[in-house]
């Protein structure tokens, strides 16, 4: 069996990476916390923070994996603007120590990124768009994308966005959060003006499993298939899940003010993922309908 190490295996996307790969992969899993959340499956856990460079030298070296799935991060956009320092650290930081370890033994790292490395002027954008992010959330991703390219290992980036799922203590999404203040009949107000491909985080971690083995060494927009805007996003899980939309109001990002500038007009274009990973990637109402058959195991 090959070794797998999976950092921020503890997040959403590093639990969904642990359910796809744990049977047939060797898997150390690595997050900032004491103990994982996942305790059902077998793999190892260690706590470790990625931004102490002798301690991942250490523990990459002692596993010796082959591959790296990079799904911890700093992913909090407005705290990034108050913690610029630690947001550079864990998102930069972290990869360049990544990589002065795999290149030392040929550890292949896969890594997530993010649309927020583009301004949204001209979504859906394709891999070879030219990127310009507006916040220091997207600053610090796009260096660490550039860290990669600038290296010698090899490396698959992932971009993705509005990402979405279940899991255990996972902190809220998008998705999560609505469906549990339409429950609770609290009145949201939803922004009509930001576009981006919803994506479900199972869709994303079957991309990162299929790069590994098909081999794919590039840089992929692993999302959704379709472009919405989150008001009507909103409506639609509502609809999906039987709640109450008459709670959704309308608003604009210039209204909501947010700390963090975001991307209004984003979203991906992913014939490239589908085609050369040969995977099928949900549009919102598919990838809500999946969401809901797992989301009551997870409450
Ligand atoms: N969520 C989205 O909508 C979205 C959109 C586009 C791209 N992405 C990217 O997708 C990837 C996965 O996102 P996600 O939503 O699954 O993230 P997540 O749930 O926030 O998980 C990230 C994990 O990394 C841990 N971590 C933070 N700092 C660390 C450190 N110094 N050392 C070790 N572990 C550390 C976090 O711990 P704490 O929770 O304690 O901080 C958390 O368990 C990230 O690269 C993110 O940038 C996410």
């Amino acid at each position: 069996m090959e070794n797998m190490i999976i950092t921020g295996v503890n997040g959403l996307l590093g639990q969904k990476v642990l359910e796809e790969a744990a049977s047939n992969f060797s898997v150390l899993g690595i997050d900032i916390h004491d103990y994982p959340f996942n305790t059902k499956l077998k793999f190892q856990y260690e706590r470790l923070d990625l931004t102490d460079r002798r301690l991942v030298k250490d523990t990459v070296l002692k596993f010796y994996p082959q591959y790296i799935v990079n799904a911890a991060a700093f992913t909090n956009v407005d705290e990034c603007e108050n913690q610029k320092e630690l947001c550079w650290k864990v998102n930069v930081e972290a990869v360049e120590n990544l990589i002065y370890v795999a290149r030392k033994i040929g550890t292949k790292i896969i890594h997530i990124s993010t649309d927020y490395i583009f301004d949204g002027s001209a979504g859906p954008y394709v891999e070879t768009d030219v990127s310009a992010p507006l916040g220091f959330y997207g600053k610090s991703k796009l260096a660490s994308e550039n860290v990669l390219l600038a290296s010698d290992v090899e490396y698959a980036i992932l971009r993705t966005m509005v990402l979405y799922g279940a899991g255990i203590n996972v902190r809220p999404n998008f998705v999560t959060w609505l469906i549990q203040a339409l429950k609770n009949k609290q009145q949201v107000t939803i922004v009509t003006d930001q576009f981006g491909n919803p994506t479900l985080a199972d869709d994303l971690a079957a991309a990162v499993l299929q790069s590994i083995k098909l081999n794919k060494w590039d840089i992929f927009h692993v999302s959704g298939s379709e472009v919405i805007d989150r008001y009507n996003f909103a409506l639609k899980i509502a609809e999906v899940f039987g709640l109450e939309s008459e709670l959704i109001k309308a608003t604009t990002s210039a209204q909501l003010n947010q700390q963090a500038l975001r991307p209004l007009k984003s979203g991906f274009i992913v014939e490239k993922a589908e085609s050369e990973l040969g995977i099928h990637l949900s549009n919102a109402e598919e990838g809500l309908k999946k969401f809901k058959r797992q989301y009551k195991k997870y409450r």
